[in-house]
């Protein structure tokens, strides 16, 4: 089986290069503790340069929480993924909800999907439904999501994605009020039918599910055990070295 996969997803909780550069160091320096885990951290695209620096040489990843929908050119604060590609992150973030939230189309995220596979960025694509409808519509509502996403990508492309699920209802909450297993075990096997369905069982089998919403060392090993989840996108704990920590250490079981 595949390493259960952790991305910290730091959001705008920290704000200078040096919070960045401690946090990293200090992850580092206990990475024997978590070596069953991949882990990469998200980090806002002024504190990318530090982040990459601090985890040169780890195997630790620097990834990016988003990206523009232009390739260059004239336009006044975004950021592209040759940029990104450039400063040295390796994977990017596509569809937060809270950048949806923002603005972002379908259509947006799919033009994203596909720039960052151009410049060669791996990608973790987020879906996840405002709120759980009695009748399945939240169902739908995911797959359309992720149809959409996915035909920015081509079927080389499935070797270089993960998929997180993040039911907006669920993030930013106290652990009590975070997704159950039982909540969310269904919506894993959807998506996985969707994966197979368009890669093929090979392929689709070795694309990691991870789930955000309100994780931490409360949750995350029933999670872990009981919805099929491959990993978890994790905000604010991220950012806290123990809380972290006591996440990774939970995977590695
Ligand atoms: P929290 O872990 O803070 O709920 O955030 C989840 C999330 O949105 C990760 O991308």
């Amino acid at each position: 089986m595949k390493k259960p996969l952790v991305v910290g997803n730091w959001k705008m909780y920290l704000e200078s290069p040096e919070a960045a550069t401690a946090l990293c160091s200090a992850l580092r320096r206990r990475a024997a503790s978590f070596s069953g885990v991949a882990l990469a951290l998200a980090a806002p695209s002024p504190l990318l340069p530090a982040t990459v620096t601090a985890l040169k040489g780890s195997m630790i990843r620097a990834a990016a929480q988003g990206l523009s929908l232009y390739e260059a050119g004239a336009h006044t604060g975004e950021v592209s993924a040759a940029m990104l590609k450039n400063v040295g992150a390796s994977l990017v973030l596509i569809g937060h909800s809270e950048r949806r939230a923002g603005g972002e189309s379908d259509e947006a995220v799919r033009e994203q999907v596909t720039r960052a596979r151009a410049a060669g960025l791996d990608i973790v694509l987020c879906v996840g439904e405002g709120q759980r409808d009695p009748n399945g519509e939240h169902f739908q509502f995911v797959a359309a999501q992720l149809a959409s996403a996915l035909d920015g990508l081509d079927a080389s492309g499935a070797g270089a994605l993960a998929i997180a699920y993040e039911p907006v209802w669920a993030i930013g909450k106290s652990a009590e009020e975070a997704a159950r297993p039982a909540d969310i075990e269904g919506m894993i096997i959807l998506i996985r039918k969707i994966l197979t369905e368009r890669f093929g069982r090979p392929k689709a089998a070795r694309i990691p599910i991870l789930y955000g919403g309100s994780v931490d060392g409360s949750n995350a090993q029933a999670l872990l055990a009981e919805s099929g989840v491959s990993g978890f996108l994790v905000g604010r704990a991220s950012t806290n070295l123990e809380s972290l920590m006591e996440i990774l250490k939970l995977c590695k079981k």
